[in-house]
C-alpha cells in the first residue's frame, strides 16, 4: 500500500479533522491498519443497572427525524464504558448517525455506514459542524425570498378582525369517498361527522349523504381531498385558541382551487417512483410518487425552497440547509394528522413515524411555519453540538453495506454498536424515498437486511443476511472487545432469529442484556409486544473463552411456565414487561433457543 501521509493517529486528528477534511476509504483503511497494532485495553462487560426514563427528545434529538432513532446519550454511556481515547467505534447500520454523535461527545473515533443515502445524508449532517450564525443568516435570506414570492398562497381574511393580510396557519383536508351504492362523492368530514370527530369520536363507518347507505371507509373508493376548515394566524388581533378556526370563504376556496391548477415553475422530483411495501398502502389514494405526498400548494413552496437551497455556493451550509429541508419534509406532508386534542396547536401536529400513513383528516401545515421552527431547532442544535463535540476525533461516514466491510482490516475495531432492521418491522428503503427523491440518490436495495416480500426476501433470507453482517463484525472486531446490539422488537420469533444469528457468527461467549425503557408500567396486563416503550441492548464479547451452546428445549412451554412461577415467587408485583424481559434473558443465559410463546395466554392459565 502507498505510504500513508499521516503516521500517527494524533497526526491525522490534527491534520484531518480539525479542518473537517473528508478522509478517503484508502486513508481510513490505512489508519485502521495502524489501529490493529494498538493493544486493546482489558474491559469488562457492562453489568450496571438497566437504563430508565431515557427520553427520545431534546434539541439534538429533534434536529432530524429517523425511524427507531436512538438517544445518543444512551449510546454515549456505552461508548464511554467500552472504549478508551483513540479507540475506533463502528456502526454499519448507522441510520441517523446517533452512534456518531455519541462517539463525538465522548471523543472517540467512529465509522458510520448505512445502505441508505438518506441515512448517510442525516448522519453526515449530524456529525459535521457548521458555524450556526451564517447558517441562520443564509436560511433567513432564502426564507424571506420564498416568503415574498409565495406567501400570497396562504393569505386569508381574518374572520375576527377583518384583517385582509391574515395567514392560513394550516388547512384541514378531508378525504372524499365514492359511495359504494350510489357512487356519489361523500365527504368524510362533513358537518355532522366533523363535529363528532372534534369530540374525539372515531368514525370508520359512514352514512352516504345522498342515498343514506352505510359503508366502511376502508372499503370505499377514494376520490379526492377537500379543504373543510382553516386555522388563521392574524398579527393584528392575534387570534388564538378555538377562535383560529375558520370555515373557508368563497375567496379561500377559489384561491385553493387556483393553486391546484397551477404549474410549478421549479424542479421537483417528478420521475422518482415509490417502491417497497410501505408506499403500497397509499396506492388506493392514487399515490405512486413521493411528490404526491404533498398538497399542491406545499409542493410548490417546497420546490421553491429546494431550488434556492441548491444554488447556495458554500457547500457546508448548503448541506445543512438540505438537512433542514429533509428534516421538515414530513411535517409539511399529507401525513400530518389532525387530532382533536391538538386541534389548534401548531406544534401539536404529528405523523405516524416509520410509516407513510395518510390519515383521512389531514392538518396540512403552512410550510413556512415548520421550516422556521426547524431552522431554530437546527440552529440551537448546532450550537449545542459545538459545545459538546470533542474536536480531535475522526468521524468517517460512508454509504455501504454491513455485509461487506471490505475496507476495514481484520481485528482493527475496538467497539461495535449496531441497531439493524428487525424483520419486516419498518420498510426503510420504501419510506426513505421521500427524502431520496429530493436528494436524487436512490438506495440500492440488493443488500438491504430486511424481510420483504417485495424484494423477495423471506425471514430466512433476513436471518442469513444478519448472520453475514455479524460475521463481518466478528472479523473486524479486536479480540476481547465488545459488540452491542440493540433489539427494539420483542416478538419471540425475532429473539430467536437474533439468538441464532449471533451464535452462528461465533458470538457465544460472555454477553449481557440490559433493558432501556422510557416509561415504567405498573399493570400486569399492559401487553406491549412491540416494545414501543422499551428496547434491549445485548452486548457480546469476542472471545474464545467460556463458549456456550444453544439448544432446543424438549418442552419449551413447560420451561417457560416453570420459570414464570419461580420468578413470580420472588417478584410477586412484576409487570407483564418485567416477566417478559426476565424470560428472554433467562433463555439466553441457559442457552435455550427461544420459541414462539404467548405470555398473555400463559399468564391467564396461571391465573395471575
Ligand atoms: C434501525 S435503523 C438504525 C437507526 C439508528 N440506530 C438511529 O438511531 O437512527 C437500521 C438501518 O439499517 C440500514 N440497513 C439495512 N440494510 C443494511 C445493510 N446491508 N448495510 C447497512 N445498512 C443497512 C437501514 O437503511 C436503516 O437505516
Ligand atoms: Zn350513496
Ligand atoms: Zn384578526
Amino acid at each position: 500500500m502507498k505510504q500513508m501521509r499521516f503516521s500517527t493517529l494524533a497526526d491525522i486528528s490534527k491534520n484531518g479533522v480539525y479542518q473537517n477534511k473528508k478522509l478517503s476509504k484508502k486513508e481510513m483503511c490505512g489508519l485502521l491498519s495502524l489501529n490493529t497494532k494498538r493493544r486493546s485495553h482489558k474491559k469488562k462487560n457492562f453489568y450496571g443497572d438497566d437504563f430508565f426514563d431515557i427520553k427520545k427528545s431534546g434539541t439534538i434529538y429533534n434536529m432530524h427525524i429517523y425511524w427507531t432513532k436512538q438517544n445518543p446519550f444512551v449510546i454515549a454511556k456505552l461508548v464511554h464504558h467500552y472504549t478508551k481515547p483513540n479507540d475506533f467505534v463502528l456502526d454499519a447500520f448507522c441510520g441517523s448517525g446517533m452512534t456518531g454523535v455519541a462517539a463525538k461527545i465522548v471523543g472517540r473515533n467512529v465509522i458510520l455506514i448505512d445502505l441508505s443515502p438518506s441515512a448517510i445524508h442525516i448522519s453526515r449532517n449530524y456529525t459535521t459542524l457548521t458555524d450556526p450564525e451564517p447558517f441562520k443568516d443564509i436560511f433567513t435570506k432564502i426564507y424571506e425570498d420564498v416568503y415574498k414570492e409565495l406567501i400570497w398562497m396562504f393569505r386569508t381574511k381574518c374572520h375576527i378582525c377583518g384583517n385582509e393580510n391574515a395567514l392560513v396557519e394550516s388547512t384541514i383536508l378531508s378525504d372524499v369517498y365514492a359511495c359504494p351504492y350510489c357512487s356519489k362523492g361523500v365527504i368524510y368530514g362533513n358537518e355532522q361527522r366533523w363535529s363528532s370527530l372534534k369530540t374525539g369520536a372515531k368514525i370508520k363507518t359512514i352514512t352516504c349523504d345522498h342515498c343514506t347507505s352505510k359503508f366502511n371507509i376502508k372499503d370505499a373508493k377514494f376520490l379526492r381531498r377537500t379543504p373543510i376548515e382553516i386555522r388563521v394566524r392574524c398579527n393584528k388581533c392575534k387570534v388564538s385558541g378555538k377562535n383560529k378556526i375558520k370555515k373557508l370563504s368563497k375567496e379561500d376556496m377559489e384561491l385553493y382551487k387556483k393553486i391546484e391548477d397551477m404549474r410549478i415553475p421549479y424542479p421537483y422530483p417528478e420521475d422518482v417512483r415509490f417502491f417497497g411495501w410501505e408506499p403500497k398502502r397509499n396506492i388506493k389514494k392514487g399515490i405512486y410518487y413521493p411528490y404526491q405526498m404533498f398538497s399542491k400548494r406545499n409542493l410548490y413552496v417546497l420546490a421553491a425552497f429546494w431550488d434556492k437551497i441548491n444554488k447556495i455556493e458554500n457547500k457546508k451550509i448548503k448541506e445543512k440547509l438540505q438537512f433542514l429541508f429533509t428534516g421538515a419534509l414530513f411535517n409539511v406532508s399529507l401525513m400530518v394528522r389532525w387530532h382533536h386534542k391538538y386541534d389548534v396547536v401548531v406544534t401539536g401536529t404529528r405523523t405516524r413515524k416509520g410509516t407513510l400513513y395518510i390519515p383521512p383528516i389531514i392538518n396540512d401545515a403552512n410550510p413556512f411555519i415548520p421550516f422556521k421552527v426547524k431552522s431554530n431547532t437546527i440552529y440551537r442544535g448546532l450550537k449545542k453540538l459545538l459545545e459538546l463535540y470533542k474536536r480531535d476525533s475522526i468521524c468517517f461516514v460512508e454509504k455501504g453495506s454491513a455485509m461487506h466491510l471490505g475496507f476495514i482490516p481484520d481485528a482493527s475495531i475496538d467497539y461495535v454498536y449496531y441497531d439493524p432492521p428487525y424483520g419486516s418491522n419498518i420498510d426503510y428503503s420504501g419510506i426513505n424515498l421521500m427524502w431520496e427523491a429530493w436528494l436524487n440518490d436512490i438506495v440500492d436495495t440488493k443488500e438491504e437486511v430486511v424481510e420483504n416480500v417485495d424484494q423477495g426476501k423471506t425471514i430466512e433470507d433476513y436471518k442469513n443476511m444478519l448472520i453475514r453482517s455479524f460475521k463481518e463484525v466478528h472479523r473486524v472486531l479486536k479480540d476481547e472487545c465488545f459488540f452491542s446490539l440493540v433489539f427494539s422488537y420483542s416478538l419471540p420469533l425475532m429473539w430467536r432469529v437474533v439468538q441464532e444469528a449471533s451464535f452462528n457468527a461465533d458470538f457465544k461467549s460472555d454477553f449481557n442484556i440490559i433493558t432501556v425503557s422510557s416509561k415504567s408500567k405498573t399493570a400486569v396486563q399492559s401487553v406491549s409486544l412491540k416494545a414501543q416503550q422499551r428496547f434491549f441492548i445485548i452486548t457480546f464479547k469476542k472471545s474464545n473463552m467460556h463458549m456456550r451452546t444453544l439448544k432446543k428445549c424438549p418442552d419449551f412451554n413447560e420451561y417457560i411456565t416453570k420459570n414464570i412461577k419461580d420468578f413470580l415467587l420472588s417478584h410477586p408485583e412484576s409487570t407483564y414487561d418485567k416477566i417478559y424481559d426476565y424470560l428472554v434473558k433467562k433463555c439466553w443465559k441457559d442457552g435455550v433457543l427461544i420459541e414462539n410463546f404467548d405470555l398473555a395466554k400463559v399468564l391467564t392459565t396461571l391465573q395471575v
